[in-house]
């Protein structure tokens, strides 16, 4: 697969088959992950490979704490929580197209946190993967980590794989960090399924729109 097609291909899969991956298959697509450019080549990203029983214990656990507790108040690290435009409207475009091709209707609050509890199972995924990062690391290192999950994607897909990242891992870092025996010195950055799309799930139809160059490309030429 050319990497034009990889980059068009790849798409956000939210049900998996059962399907298993191997660990050799894992380790491969990691060690092309490996390749990405990192600032001075501090290579800071760390994965949490979860498979089998471990894959099993993490999800019983976390949903079984998120049936009695809130979210760890907000991610782990310092953030910006207040959402402006146009970012808000991208994303509520996102959830709408998504919501309605699970056929979950707005204010469905019940559904809505079943589908989202869907997260905490790598949405049946056989191997879910938790990124983590040194929290002795500045931001630069954060980059390093994103494109190193994007390598990672590109380098599933052109297996044949499919993937999704997960930003919901990071709203139960306590017991994700508990069961995965994750070092207190670590940021849980955020999670991913990886496995085999169901392709006949409607929700993986969902195509996410993107914006045009011209509105986040500025060219000076003059
Ligand atoms: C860092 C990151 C966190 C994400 N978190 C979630 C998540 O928790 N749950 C989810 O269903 N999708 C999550 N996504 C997937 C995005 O919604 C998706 O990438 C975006 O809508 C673009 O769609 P595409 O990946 O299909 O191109 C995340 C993506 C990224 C890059």
């Amino acid at each position: 697969m050319d990497l034009d097609t990889a980059l068009d291909s790849r798409s956000s899969a939210r049900v998996f088959k059962s399907d298993p991956v191997s660990r050799d298959l894992v380790e491969e697509i990691l060690e092309r992950a490996a390749r990405s450019p990192s600032g001075t080549n501090v290579q800071p990203w760390k994965v949490y490979v979860a498979m089998g029983p471990a894959r099993e214990r993490l999800t019983r656990e976390l949903l079984a704490y998120r049936e009695k507790n809130p979210e760890d108040g907000g991610k782990e690290w310092p953030t910006v929580s207040k959402r402006v435009e146009p970012y808000l409207s991208r994303m509520r475009t996102l959830g709408k197209e998504m919501y309605t091709l699970l056929e979950i209707p707005k204010g469905d609050k019940q559904a809505n946190w079943n589908q989202w509890g869907r997260n905490y199972k790598f949405f049946d995924a056989p191997v879910g993967l938790i990124f983590t990062i040194d929290k002795d690391l500045d931001r630069t290192s954060w980059l390093d980590i994103g494109i190193f999950i994007q390598s990672l994607m590109l380098s599933a897909t052109a297996r044949g794989l499919d993937t999704c990242a997960q930003g919901a891992w990071n709203q139960f870092w306590t017991v994700t960090k508990d069961v995965l025996e994750i070092p207190d010195n670590e940021y849980v950055v955020c999670g991913m399924s990886l496995g085999y799309a169901d392709k006949t799930a409607p929700v993986n139809t969902l195509v996410a729109e993107r914006e045009p160059v011209s509105s986040f490309a500025f060219f000076r030429e003059e």
